[in-house]
């Protein structure tokens, strides 16, 4: 059966999202700006004149999904040859014209730093100029300045529509990374660590109050380490925090991710003294070995990140903790992952990320060690880290019963949305400002406010609880006598 595509009024777009949090924002953008260009958004891909798929090449499984999926698409681009197919985000950037060679029927290839020309490039493929890709230069590409130039940010526009809740919203602070832990493939993908400039982050961030957030995320790979110098002027994330927490109408302030050794004192005492900042940090710890975190070239010892865990406690009572651990990295023995499970047990975090170690070609880890952990070793201590953490996670959820929290509240919970609840009266889901996730039976009409929740119930990942009432005045409802 045949369909109408590319109306000249309305061109829809099929958008998906998979990676983290950057590349949720990167989305943003981009429908923000193709919504300028006549788009709309459609969650159907046989509807979609253009469909693009926003990948992540942290691990090999998260590409091998992608090239999958583009694989099933082959039938239906011979079928519709005007439909466009894009691949955009740190794939994009890694495989370059690899795509195409394994994908010839994908149209556009764009690197996360050069998400600006999707629009034009759009339109040349539309025009009939065949296929079109825009990446960034390689980090030994060319001049510091002109690799750090390929990478541009992408913050033109904010569209409510694409957040997960219209008062929810990340703020990007930081583009790419230049830690270059051994592992990790993102300095390539991302580029040089560039802060952007404080002013632009505070008009963005009024922009954001202006269209109802509350609660602002700022983003950076290494968040903490954010630095913008002009001139004499050096403004770090404290002082960002700072600003930001004068706007009226922002009620929370979270920031991630965290580098443990740019975790200083200074910026938790921030932290602690503006009311509006969350007192939740992620700050990844990777290894609890010394010799694996050196092999990682994490730049810190699992001394450093004990001291740094006191300094958090010590000015911060009551933060929680979250981190990410690789298991599995190369030459990782049974005595080091031992210590990893000694670290999570004396951390105590909140939650933990656990990943296989996955050989990222094109990092200085895939050139320099074997990735001589088995699968099944991989496999069994991710488990095995996993049932401990989430023991912690229980133990530490269950002493909030009887307690109230203050959540922001999302929207329905995945339950509510599964069972398919007509509302307005359905199950709801908020989070603490300590980013803990809490469910109750709510009322639509709760959506986006700050609510006190009694907890009544507590399992690994979530709270439970029920609305807190106020205490009636007996004079507005007197009580019968007896
Ligand atoms: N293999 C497995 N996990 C990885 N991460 C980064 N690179 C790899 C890799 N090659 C994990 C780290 C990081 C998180 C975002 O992903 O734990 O903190
Ligand atoms: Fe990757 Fe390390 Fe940079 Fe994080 S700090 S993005 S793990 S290189």
């Amino acid at each position: 059966m045949g369909q109408v595509v590319n109306s000249v009024e309305t061109k829809k777009l099929y958008i998906e999202t998979v990676g983290c949090q950057m590349n949720v924002l990167d989305s943003e953008m981009v429908v923000a700006s193709l919504r300028r260009h006549g788009y709309d958004l459609t969650d159907s891909i046989d509807r979609a004149d253009t469909i693009l798929f926003n990948t992540c090449s942290v691990r090999e499984h998260a590409e091998e999904k992608v090239y999958n999926h583009l694989a099933q698409l082959k039938r239906m681009k011979l079928a519709f040859p005007q439909k466009t197919i894009g691949v955009m985000g740190c794939m994009a950037q890694k495989d370059q014209k690899q795509v195409f060679e394994r994908a010839p029927y994908v149209d556009l290839v764009v690197g996360p730093g050069q998400l600006h020309r999707i629009p034009e490039l759009l339109q040349r493929i539309e025009a009939g100029q065949g296929q079109q890709m825009a990446v960034s230069l390689g980090r030994r590409d060319g001049s510091q300045e002109d690799i750090r130039r390929s990478h541009e940010t992408f913050d033109p526009l904010r569209d409510p529509t694409m957040r997960p809740t219209p008062f929810q919203a990340y703020l990007r602070i930081q583009i790419g990374c230049d830690k270059f832990c051994t592992y990790c493939i993102v300095p390539m993908t991302r580029g040089p660590e560039q802060g952007r400039s404080p002013e632009l982050i505070v008009a963005e961030a009024r922009e954001l109050a202006n269209q109802g957030c509350k609660e602002i995320t700022f983003l950076g790979q290494t968040v903490n380490s954010y630095k913008y110098v002009n001139e004499d002027k050096t403004t770090r994330l404290a002082d960002l925090l700072e600003m930001v927490h004068e706007i009226d109408g922002i009620e929370r302030l979270k920031f991630v991710t965290s580098y443990p050794k740019d975790m200083t004192a200074e910026l938790l005492r921030t932290v602690r003294d503006l009311p509006k900042c969350s007192t939740y940090l992620h700050v990844p710890a990777q290894s609890g070995s010394d010799e694996i975190l050196k092999r990682m070239k994490r730049g810190y010892t699992v001394a450093d990140y004990y001291a740094m865990m006191d300094r958090i406690h010590d000015i911060l009572p009551g933060a929680a903790v979250s981190s990410d651990f690789i298991v599995g990295f190369c030459g990782e023995t049974d005595h080091d992952f031992q210590q990893t499970v000694e670290l999570v047990r004396r951390c105590r975090f909140k939650n933990s990320f656990i990943f296989k170690y996955s050989v990222r070609p094109g990092t200085r880890g895939a050139e320099l060690y074997q990735d001589d952990v088995p699968e099944e070793i991989k496999a069994l201590r991710n488990n095995q880290l996993l049932a401990i953490q989430n023991e912690i996670s229980q133990e530490d959820n269950l002493a909030f019963l009887g307690q109230s929290v203050q959540v922001l509240v999302e929207g329905p919970s995945k339950a509510s949305i599964k069972r398919g609840e007509p509302g307005p009266l359905r199950q709801l889901v908020g989070r603490t400002q300590c980013d803990r996730i809490v469910v109750w039976d709510g009322n639509e009409r709760q959506i986006g406010q700050m609510l006190n929740i009694v907890v009544h119930d507590a399992n690994a990942h979530t709270l439970f609880g029920t609305v807190e009432t106020m205490e009636l005045a007996p004079e507005v409802f007197p009580l019968p006598s007896v």
